[in-house]
């Protein structure tokens, strides 16, 4: 053990002080909505929003973080990145679903994660997760060998489905071309599947995994905020996630799924044409 993983807290300890800040922030973002809510700019393309509730969150989040944590870095979704100095990482996704959060539909989470390591999903150990939807008061949760929790039920992914049988989640980046290969991937799928279903949050669609909810899920293009929460909280629950060629999940690409579905739904995506 180096001097550094030495001073890095357990798991539970460090998913405790994340539970704490999700479920605030939650609350403060909840509250905001109810007041109403405009996009305050575009960022990657024009369908790329943000609103000021999304800036507001992480700006308590890591006020939060701070106050508990003031050595360790942050990378969130809508600040700079905080270099800290104890080798742990909060990864903050203040509002996933930010379309959801705007239009009313009620599929949007705050999600927050601590990783031991640099704040790249191929580098880092994550260690605990934590996602929340304040409009349905769910809270999904897991620690690096502590399982999966929903609201205190431990979560176990659907064993067994075949892809014929598999309800598939996915998601679409905000870049028009990219858009262009993620539809021809689906179109190659779809017949395949029992269906598919792009929910809006990357974050909610992992939970749903962990929880039964959804078979499989994959993307291209995701942030490291969209799923470093998500899966931990996957993986806690029994699903094997695999990003390029099988690798560790990355922009590039992110498949999750139980253990006897990946290796049939991972063949079907690349012969679909997405680099599994
Ligand atoms: C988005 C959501 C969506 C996914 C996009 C993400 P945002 O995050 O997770 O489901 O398909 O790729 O960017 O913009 O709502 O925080
Ligand atoms: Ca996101």
């Amino acid at each position: 053990m180096t001097a550094s993983e030495a001073s890095i807290p357990a798991p539970a300890d460090l998913l405790e002080i994340a539970r704490d800040i999700a479920v605030r922030a939650g609350s403060a973002a909840l509250e905001a909505r109810r007041a109403g809510v405009e996009v305050a700019a575009t960022k990657s393309t024009p369908v790329d929003i943000v609103t000021a509730v999304d800036r507001d969150t992480e700006a308590l989040i890591r006020e939060l973080i701070l106050e508990a944590r003031p050595d360790d870095g942050i990378l969130g979704e809508e600040d700079a990145a905080r270099v800290g100095t104890s080798g742990v990482e909060w990864i903050v996704d203040p509002i996933d679903g930010t379309v959801n959060f705007l239009y009313g539909i009620p599929a949007w989470a705050v999600s927050i994660a601590v990783v031991a390591g640099p704040p790249n999903p191929g580098e880092w150990t994550a260690l605990a997760g934590v996602v929340v939807n304040p409009v349905t008061g769910e809270l999904f949760e897991a620690s690096r060998g502590g399982g999966a929790r929903l609201a205190g039920r431990e979560l176990a992914v659907n064993e067994e489905v075949p892809l014929s049988h598999a309800l598939v989640g996915t998601g679409f980046a905000y870049s028009a071309e990219r858009r262009r290969e993620q539809a021809q991937v689906l179109t190659g799928l779809l017949p395949l599947a029992r269906d598919i279903r792009r929910i809006g949050s990357a974050a909610l669609d992992l939970c749903g995994l962990a929880a039964g909810r959804l078979d499989a899920f994959y993307e291209v293009g995701l942030n490291p905020w969209d799923h470093a929460a998500g899966a931990l909280i996957a993986r806690e629950a029994g699903a094997i996630v695999t990003g390029v060629d099988g690798g560790p999940e990355s922009v590039e690409f992110l498949l999750a799924a139980a253990p006897g579905l990946h290796e049939e739904l991972r063949a079907a995506l690349r012969a679909a044409g997405a680099p599994a």
